[in-house]
């Protein structure tokens, strides 16, 4: 066995992309593949086709060191590689809460004709649990080498924002394996990562796979968990965020993922819970999961607050009131609009009458191709000119940093509603403004 595997990266989506950079930088020769031709030439000639710092600078470095290559063809994979990372997406099917398996499938059987030789493939997408196994077997009865193309997972937890350091610096490795020879494909393929000292568990095939959900399912629930108090708090005349602050303090509780507001979004969290619940039910222990139903149910609600505040703030009818939302990526450093809590508010207020003008900082192409009803304007004072409601909905530091007596005056109505607690209220107040935020009465 090499003692420096030869990599292949299959899906050069966020997770992939990264990936692949990533291994090429810490020394591995990485050939990374995508069905879409496009995708390829993009990233082949230095241009990372979505938002996130300090990634392109990584792909020219990996690109200028000659250990980076992309192609389109399966079969130049299965002869390149030793281990195959399979990142392909695993959306929600619509209409179900299931997770489509069919990339990730189709992957597999893609490539096991061209295995010829003992090799690992590696899941690294988010799947249901058993998902492994199933795979597994259709490598096995695929593959020309059989048992010797070895199947493993190897779930990833990076954040969108945060993509390399959470790749290069990982909190964990977890290697779900078969067998002593698919851990010692793992150890190797990671050998920079586990030589640096970072905490690795070493598990099956069904446990790797429900780590990553367990972990997402976890991180929802305490968000969930913070915006409940936040209805409780408005009820209440109580201050949620004071209330996160002081549940911080007590260090088995820990202020992270305490944040109330909107809620989450995204392209992970909303649909990794819900295909859980989904695969449970199969499994016959949806009962285990279902607090999950509310986990998701409180997420909707916070939505419905927000457009409740912003008709309150319109005068009870939103027909023909212009309002101006600050945002549209599920969250700030990202220009991803997956499931965005933002658009999905912009959407509510258009379809009750509102002239709806949005401003992003980065995911204004997205927001415009998955939102062509709204409109959208180049800059925050371009977008709330004239507007009788400001909703900020993601909380990016070019709004935290905005002048409310600037802002003041190009909008018809100094009326602001804050879904992220991005504002300073007194400030805003000061500046003659009502403000209005979730979690306070
Ligand atoms: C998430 C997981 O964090 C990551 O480990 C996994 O691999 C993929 O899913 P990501 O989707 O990039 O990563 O976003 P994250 O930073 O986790 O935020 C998720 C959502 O929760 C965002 O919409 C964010 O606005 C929201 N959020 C986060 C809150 O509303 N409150 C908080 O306190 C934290």
């Amino acid at each position: 066995r090499r003692l420096k595997p030869r990599l292949t990266v299959i899906g050069t989506g966020y997770l992939g992309a990264t990936h692949a950079i990533c291994m090429a930088v810490l020394g591995y020769d990485v050939l990374a593949v995508d069905c879409d031709r496009a995708k390829v030439d993009a990233l082949a000639a230095g241009t990372v086709p979505f938002h996130e710092p300090g990634l392109p600078e990584m792909l020219r470095k990996a690109l200028d060191s000659g250990r980076l290559r992309f192609t389109t063809d399966l079969a130049e994979a299965g002869a390149f590689g030793d281990v195959h990372f399979v990142c392909t997406g695993t959306p929600q099917v619509a209409g179900s809460m299931a997770a489509d398996l069919s990339q990730v499938e189709g992957v597999v059987r893609g490539l096991a004709p061209h295995l010829t030789r003992p090799c690992l493939v590696v899941g690294k997408s988010t799947v249901p649990v058993g998902t492994a196994a199933r795979l597994a077997e259709l490598l096995a009865g695929l593959a020309p080498v059989g048992a010797a193309a070895e199947l493993a997972w190897n779930p990833e937890f990076l954040r969108e924002g945060h993509a390399i350091e959470d790749t290069l610096q990982p909190s964990r490795l977890v290697f779900g394996v078969a067998s002593e020879t698919a851990r010692e494909w793992l150890e190797a393929a990671f050998r920079p990562l586990l030589t640096a000292g970072v905490p690795c568990v070493v598990t099956d095939l069904a446990t790797a796979e429900l780590v990553k959900v367990a972990a997402n399912s976890f991180l929802a629930t305490k968000i969930s968990f913070i915006n409940a108090m936040a209805e409780i708090c408005e009820s209440t005349g109580a201050d949620v965020h004071e209330l996160s602050t002081a549940l911080a303090y007590d260090d088995r509780i820990g202020g992270r993922f305490l944040k109330p507001g909107l809620g989450f979004g995204g392209g992970c969290l909303p649909k990794d819970i819900r295909a859980f619940i989904h695969r449970a039910e199969e499994l016959g222990t949806g009962e285990s999961v279902s607090f999950l139903r509310e986990v998701d149910a409180i997420n909707q609600r916070r939505r419905s607050r927000t457009v409740d505040l912003v008709r309150e703030q319109a005068g009870g009818d939103l027909a023909g009131v212009r309002v101006c939302v600050l945002g549209a990526a599920f969250k700030p450093h990202s220009d991803d609009v997956r499931d965005a809590p933002a658009l999905d508010v912009a959407r509510r207020l258009h379809e009750e009458g509102a002239s709806v003008v949005v401003h992003d900082p980065q995911a204004m192409d997205n927001a415009r191709r998955t939102h062509p009803e709204l409109e959208f304007a180049d800059g925050a004072l371009e977008a709330a000119a004239g507007a009788a409601v400001v909703a900020l909905l993601t909380e990016w530091d070019q709004f935290r940093g905005l002048d409310p007596v600037r802002l003041g005056e190009v909008v018809a109505g100094r009326s602001v509603v804050d879904a992220r607690n991005a504002l300073d209220g007194a400030t805003w107040r000061a500046a003659g403004w009502t403000y209005r935020a979730l979690g306070v009465a």
